[in-house]
């Protein structure tokens, strides 16, 4: 059942362009380059009446919520606040009725994540769900939602739910920003046919798993790893820390890059690895001064770049060619090297990388 991959984990990563193809199905209109979404038909008042949306998620489904976040205020100028769930539901937090709370949870059964919305409900906020698995808790108790449809995740490190869920977010807030006019119909437009060309970018993505299978044998006996990404790229830098510690047991933290120089700088010398997505955006020459700084403190970098970078190519240890994209849509690239990085070192360190240690794939203990 594992497709010839020795991992759940490994065919899960490589399942991602037809997952995200069948999350888009019946969904994106390739050929008039639009997006239906039925929670947002069906419910568009409330929705676009929303004061505010308050996102609620615990582990990699927090960090889908931040890339939701950027994008649903850049194309619907809503005010969103992301959450982790255990915080929001033991503090007393605001709730007004004009809220749309958000819970994104793969399993559909983490406690606190249902614990939040219950709270939230209790207030008269709207629920809105985004689970992968069907009729789960958590889906049951939303007042609408958008499933992900990317299968059954077998691995306990999440991969393909992390790119589902940013796809239903992105195709929320096309399908929102179009309806509300805050989105441009030439940018609406321009999103939505970029979106139904990831699927094959990805597959482009995919085939550097050898070079990266290659390069992580140096990463081995790694004790510490930093990831570094600005913007759109932040929560992919904090997911691929999540990985990296989850599966291979090394310490890792994500910050954005321009925080470097306010203390994680100082952790910087031969021994540190630093992961950084440098693609082509508004913020490329901010994020390559970053890497130089790294380099003369003699770090050891991987960076993520967009195809055809040969100035980051000299500069970094090892560089990762993706294609382009938009900004907006990066992290659904830039996610899957990250991913294949931390399964490499993982399985270099001879670790159980679909049960890693003390992790359960539904967390229904608070
Ligand atoms: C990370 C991971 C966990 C989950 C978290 C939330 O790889 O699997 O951090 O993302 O426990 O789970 P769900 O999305 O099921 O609510």
């Amino acid at each position: 059942e594992k497709g010839g991959f020795p991992h759940f984990m490994l065919k899960e990563i490589f399942d991602q362009p037809d997952c995200i193809s069948d999350c888009m199905r019946g969904r994106v209109n390739p050929d008039t380059c639009t997006v239906t979404l039925s929670a947002v038909t069906n419910h568009k008042d409330r929705l676009l009446r929303a004061g505010r949306f308050i996102i609620v998620a615990c582990g990699t489904s927090w960090h889908a919520g931040l890339i939701g976040k950027q994008l649903l205020e850049s194309f619907c100028r809503i005010p969103v606040e992301v959450e982790y769930a255990s915080e929001f539901r033991y503090r007393n937090p605001v709730i007004h009725s004009d809220d749309v709370v958000m819970a994104i949870s793969q399993s559909g059964e983490t406690a606190d994540t249902l614990a939040a919305i219950e709270l939230a409900k209790s207030q008269g906020a709207f629920i809105y769900g985004i689970c992968n698995v069907v009729g789960s808790s958590i889906a049951r108790a939303t007042d609408t939602g958008s499933y992900i449809h990317v299968g059954p995740e077998i691995g306990v490190a999440s991969t393909k739910a992390f790119t589902g869920q940013v796809t239903v977010l992105t195709l929320l807030a096309l399908a929102l920003g179009c309806e509300k006019g805050t989105l441009p119909e030439a940018e609406y437009h321009r999103v939505v046919k970029e979106l139904s060309a990831i699927p094959e970018k990805m597959r482009t993505v995919l085939k550097q798993n050898p070079f990266i299978a290659d390069f992580s044998k140096m990463f081995t006996y790694a004790r510490n790893f930093i990831y570094l990404g600005r913007g759109y790229a932040f929560p992919v830098a904090l997911e691929g820390a999540l990985k990296l510690k989850e599966i291979s047991y090394i310490h890792a933290e994500g910050y954005p890059a321009a925080e470097m120089k306010h203390g994680p700088i100082a952790l910087i010398d031969a021994e540190m690895p630093v992961v950084i997505v440098a693609t082509q955006s508004p913020l490329y020459e901010k994020v390559l001064s970053n890497i130089q700084e790294i380099k003369a403190r003699k770090g050891r970098v991987v960076a993520v770049v967009t195809e055809g970078d040969t100035v980051i190519r000299n500069l970094a240890d090892y560089s990762i060619e993706l294609p382009a994209t938009l900004e907006c849509l990066d992290p659904l690239i830039t996610a899957i090297p990250l991913q294949l990085l931390a399964y490499h070192i993982a399985v270099c360190r001879g670790m159980d990388v679909d049960q890693p240690r003390n992790l359960a794939k539904s967390v229904t203990v608070e």
